[in-house]
């Protein structure tokens, strides 16, 4: 039994053993103890952005329905009919106006009220339909509208879960001059083999781009590649709660002119290699700059150039929300979400989606060599003499700053954040709360900035 050896033994100062990712009585646990406790990230809300609209998703390996009520609520229902247990809704995405479970058509409403039972004459006076409702994630909540659900009632509030991490989601919105990103262009779903961990790992690996990635680097202008060498000023950082980025916005240089001619010299700024993401373009600067200030507008702009972790399965990488989905030890799911945004040229948006198919789409040159990364260390795992991973790289540069560990680009800084993460969850036993109990009186709780 995992228990008897202890799973806190299995993630030991910065080395990993192998069992993580090939045990699968551990991720059995893990779906218990960091899915079935953790704020896990679900959707963008304007992906259900009319009632009835829904996605199918997965809190760990359950699946479950975010969906929009009659009155605009967002609803994360499991799918599952309370009848015999069958999922009551098969598509990944769509507009109904409510749930029939095609084995024997009983039927929910958008809040998961158990609406109809066929012939329900047969049912005698003991039954009782107000039990038979879909259940409910216990909490749910929205930041600046990324939907968060956790199956724990107990959990902190999702803004002090997210940590440091709230101030790279404020970002990434603020890109928009109406603070608002639109995720409705579609998504891109791949399965590896693999454990879920690697991907995660992976989003915030700055050591691997000029290795895996090369042939597209070398596409690029002349010193793309610099971005990920040993002498990069690029840094990683540690946010708190498991949460991570890959910070590339110390390689951010001013560029004048570039589209803002007006702004007279207002810097433009952007990576030596604007490969992942487009340039600012046309008036973008300027409306940045009325709605944010000029201070906030280049702001955004130098710190929008992080790779972002959310502990335990969501990245933002370039324009995307990537989303991990565990399905078994070795098999992982993942979603890729590019996204818009609001306020600004068709134009820019499309640039962004470009940008994002050019290294992330299905026959990109870029994210399809990272699978077969994952698939060669989950064969290689299977060496059972060599039971230890280890995260030291950087590990006596790491400095605390601000409360917060930070390290050179290619340094293991998030990785060794990420499992000391997953350690205190997973030490932690079924039953007791991985946090501070949150006064969490209510059902579902609701969160803007
Ligand atoms: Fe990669």
């Amino acid at each position: 039994m995992t228990n008897e050896i202890g799973v806190e033994s299995l993630v030991d100062g910065c080395r990993v053993n192998r069992r993580l990712y090939v045990d699968r009585e551990l991720f059995a646990l893990e779906m218990d103890r960091i899915f079935g406790r953790s704020w896990v990230f679900l959707c963008h809300d304007s992906e259900v952005g009319e009632p009835g609209e829904f996605r199918t998703i997965q809190i760990g390996n359950q699946p479950a329905i975010v969906t929009r009520d009659e009155h605009g609520d967002i609803q994360v229902l499991m799918n599952h009919c309370m009848h015999r247990g069958a999922t009551v809704c098969q598509q990944s995405r769509g507009q109904v106006k409510n749930f029939r479970c095609w084995y024997h058509g009983w039927t929910y409403n958008l809040r998961g009220e158990l609406i109809g039972i066929p012939y329900a004459d047969a049912y005698g006076r003991a039954f009782d339909r107000s039990v038979k409702n879909l259940f409910k994630a216990a909490r749910v909540a929205t930041y600046r509208g990324m939907v968060f659900a956790s199956l724990a009632a107990e959990c902190d509030e999702l803004v002090s879960y997210l940590a440091g991490a709230k101030r790279y989601l404020d970002v990434f919105m603020d890109l928009s001059p109406v603070g608002e990103i639109i995720a409705r262009s579609g998504g891109h779903k791949f399965t590896y083999e693999g454990n879920w961990k690697f991907q995660l790992e992976n989003g915030v690996d700055g050591y691997h781009p000029n290795f895996v990635h090369r042939s597209f680097w070398e596409m690029q202008p002349e010193g793309a590649m610099d971005m990920f060498s040993g002498t990069s000023p690029g840094l990683t950082r540690a946010l708190g709660n498991g949460h991570s980025i890959l910070d590339m916005s110390p390689l951010v240089k001013p560029r004048a002119g570039n589209g803002s001619a007006k702004q007279d010299g207002a810097p433009v700024r952007s990576l030596p290699s604007d490969g992942l993401k487009p340039k600012p373009m046309g008036d973008y600067f300027d409306k940045l700059v009325s709605a944010w200030g000029y201070e906030r507008a280049v702001e955004v702009l130098e710190q929008s150039n992080v790779n972002l972790l959310i502990f335990p399965n969501l990245l933002i990488i370039g324009v995307q929300l990537r989303t991990i989905t565990p399905v078994d030890v070795t098999t992982t799911e993942v979603y890729q979400q590019p996204t818009t945004l609001k306020g600004v040229s068709d134009e820019m948006n499309i640039a962004r989606l470009r940008a994002h198919e050019a290294f992330y789409g299905p026959a990109a040159l870029g994210a399809p060599d990272d699978l077969e990364m994952f698939a060669r260390c989950s064969r290689g795992m299977r060496v059972r003499e060599r039971e230890w991973i280890t995260f030291d790289r950087g590990l006596e540069r790491e400095r605390v700053i601000n409360g917060e560990r930070v390290g050179h680009i290619t340094d293991e800084v998030p990785q060794r954040a990420f499992y000391a993460r997953w350690r205190e969850l997973m030490a932690s036993p079924a039953g007791d709360a991985a946090r501070a109990p949150a006064n969490s009186h209510t059902h579902a709780s609701h969160q803007t900035r």
